[in-house]
């Protein structure tokens, strides 16, 4: 009873204790933030972009801040049936945080929550001659997040108009984790 009283009188402290997010939502350090990633669910307004053979179909692997601060991604997609490297730099806009990058239009994105050592949260906007639209990304240090980090990201999506049948979980799909892998390994030999 007086530990649940301490925990009440403390949220905050015994929030942490039990494992909650450090949740950093503004000025997020991308040298924090980079390193080896995991895509574990994707959304958009249009889903057909993330579904089978849609371009925005991509699995992360890593992202680096490069010397002049532009942002290096490398991911993977499945082109024809098999995976293949997909690599972007992504240069700093006017906006603070914003980047952007030509793919299949003018994208816009900014990291918009992390914890750094779990979990990332993107949202880009995409402008094409046809169709805009927007997409989440929540990546993971690891191949799967809890649920409730996951949760937030659904909230985050639902309240930037995109509804629950529009993310997609990524853990139950092929996201070319061997491709990965072998990558991994010929850099290994290489080094
Ligand atoms: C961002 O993080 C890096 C690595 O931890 C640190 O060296 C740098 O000072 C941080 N930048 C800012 C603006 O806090
Ligand atoms: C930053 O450096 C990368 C790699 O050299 C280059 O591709 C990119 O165009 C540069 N961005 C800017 C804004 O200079
Ligand atoms: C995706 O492309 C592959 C190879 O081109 C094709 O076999 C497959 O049917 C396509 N899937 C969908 C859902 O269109």
């Amino acid at each position: 009873m007086k530990l649940l009283l301490l925990c009440l009188g403390l949220s905050l402290a015994c929030a942490h204790v039990e494992g909650k997010p450090n949740v950093v939502k503004h000025n997020i350090n991308m040298t924090k933030a980079a390193g080896v990633w995991y895509s574990v669910l994707l959304a958009s307004d249009d889903r057909e972009q993330i579904e089978e053979n849609g371009s925005m179909r991509v699995f992360v692997q890593s992202m680096e801040v490069l010397d002049n601060f532009s942002l290096y991604f490398e991911f993977h997609t499945i082109k024809d049936g098999k995976c293949t490297d997909i690599n972007f730099v992504c240069d700093k806009t006017e906006e603070n945080g914003v980047y952007s990058v030509k793919y299949d239009g003018y994208n816009t994105f900014k990291a918009v929550e992390t914890n750094y050592d779990e979990y990332i949260m993107f949202h880009l906007q995409n402008v094409n001659d046809e169709h805009n639209f927007q997409l989440m990304e929540l990546y993971g240090r690891d191949k799967d997040l809890s649920q409730d980090i996951k949760d937030r990201f659904v909230r985050y999506c639902r309240q930037h108009g995109v509804p629950e049948e529009n993310i997609l979980d990524l853990t139950t799909v092929d996201r070319c984790l061997e491709a990965r892998d072998e990558k991994e390994t010929q850099g290994e030999e290489e080094a």
